[in-house]
């Protein structure tokens, strides 16, 4: 008869091991022992941290136990600390003078925002409002949209204002600094905003306060009456008050503890903006989706044109891959050959959202690996 009378299950050993399993059962009259880590970690890892042995002697067995999780924690400390250092040579960004884009400027808005002023003379020759680059932040790095927050052709500077929210933007977070190189910036990619309006209200929320400052002066500098409209949480994370003063005719801050200007989200500094003036004729909104759609359905009834910047996932940025995909009224659109800028009206952000979601497991991943290897906290 088989008998398995199992000693320990799921240990869970610290967090050096996450949490690895430690089998010690019977069979007949043998004992097994089992070790073995999570997958997710064997992969990060790229060793194979899995042992299985036999003895007869319940003693031995439980030696052997040990022994073996004792060597898979060496195992496992080394493999991370030569990774890390492989890290530290390969994906450097301190690259030769004449190759990559030098950062010039680091500012941090909050603990999660901030600014690279990067240096990238044809890029700033080129830029344009409303445009965007694909950043690949070093030798192993992947591509990450950022729209161009600003530009200064003299300089041959162009402004990054990145929100650390996975991966990519927290290893540039932590990373990126004045001296230390980009190794590659691709771009101007998109379409510019189309100006043209008399008088224009320019919203901006979260991740879009940034990337609606270009746009909003291009429209002050054509001759519109603008009225900007930023949204921040608290007066402690507003940042570029005074650039935004000084290109709009009105200024409306709102914040979402009411520390500074109205108590609320953007949309009530629209609604105020357009109750006051009938004569408007488009509004413009950069920020997350769900803030995009709460303004779109905002002025709708007022009967405006509503421009809405779209953030879907982006791959290529030329219009290969199709990843960038949003339904725009009866059409599928590429964001990055035939937007960024869209009809804010006819956009389905409901399909903008579940695709924004689509790789979560991916992106959760990815974090713990880099967590793994790099370190970080
Ligand atoms: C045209 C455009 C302009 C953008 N401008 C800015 C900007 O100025 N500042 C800023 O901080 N962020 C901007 N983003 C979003 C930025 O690209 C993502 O936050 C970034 O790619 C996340 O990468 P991650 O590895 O840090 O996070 P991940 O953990 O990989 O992803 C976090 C979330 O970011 C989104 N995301 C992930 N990969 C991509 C991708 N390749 N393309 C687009 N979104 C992605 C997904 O919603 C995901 O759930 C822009 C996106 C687009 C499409
Ligand atoms: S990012 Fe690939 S088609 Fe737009």
């Amino acid at each position: 008869m088989l008998t398995i009378q199992l000693v320990g299950c799921r240990v869970t050993a610290g967090a050096d091991l996450m949490s690895d399993t430690k089998y010690l059962f019977k069979r007949d009259e043998t004992w097994w022992v089992k070790v073995a880590v999570p997958r997710s970690l064997r992969d990060t890892l790229g060793c194979d941290l899995r042992r299985s042995l036999k003895t007869r002697d319940l003693e031995t067995a439980r030696a052997a136990r040990q022994d073996v999780v004792d060597e898979f924690r060496r195992k496992i400390q080394q493999t991370r600390e030569h990774q890390a250092n492989q890290t530290t040579c390969s994906d450097s960004l301190d690259l030769p003078p004449g190759t990559g884009f030098e950062i010039v400027t680091r500012e941090n808005f909050s603990d999660v925002t901030f600014l690279l002023e990067v240096s990238a003379p044809m890029l700033a020759q080129a830029a344009q409002p409303g445009q965007f680059v694909i950043v690949i932040l070093h030798t192993h790095g992947e591509r990450i949209p950022l729209t161009i927050a600003d530009f200064d052709r003299k300089a041959g500077t162009i402004t990054l204002v990145i929100q650390a929210v996975g991966k990519s933007t927290l290893e540039m977070q932590q990373r990126c600094q004045p001296g230390s190189r980009l190794y590659s910036v691709a771009g101007p990619m998109g379409f510019p905003s189309h100006l043209g309006t008399k008088k224009v209200v320019c919203v901006g929320g979260g991740l879009g306060v940034a990337p609606i400052f270009p746009q909003l002066r291009a429209f002050k500098e054509s001759g519109a009456y603008v009225i900007g409209v930023v949204g921040f949480r608290n007066k402690d994370l507003i940042f570029w008050e005074d650039r935004f003063n000084q290109y709009c005719d009105e200024l409306i801050i709102c914040t979402d503890d009411g520390s500074v200007g109205i108590k609320g989200r953007v949309t009530l500094g629209v609604e105020a903006a357009l109750e006051k003036h009938a004569d408007v004729d488009r509004v413009v909104a950069i920020g997350p989706p769900i803030m995009m759609k709460a303004c779109a359905e905002t002025t709708r009834p007022f009967n405006v044109e509503m421009v809405v910047s779209m953030n879907p996932i982006v791959v290529d940025g030329t219009g290969m891959c199709g990843g960038c995909r949003v339904i725009v009224g009866d059409e599928t659109k590429f964001a990055c050959v035939d937007g960024p800028e869209f009809d804010g009206h006819k956009v389905d952000f409901d399909d903008l959202m579940s695709r924004l979601g689509r790789f979560r497991k991916q992106e959760s991943q990815a974090m713990d690996a880099w967590k793994v290897t790099a370190g970080a906290t």
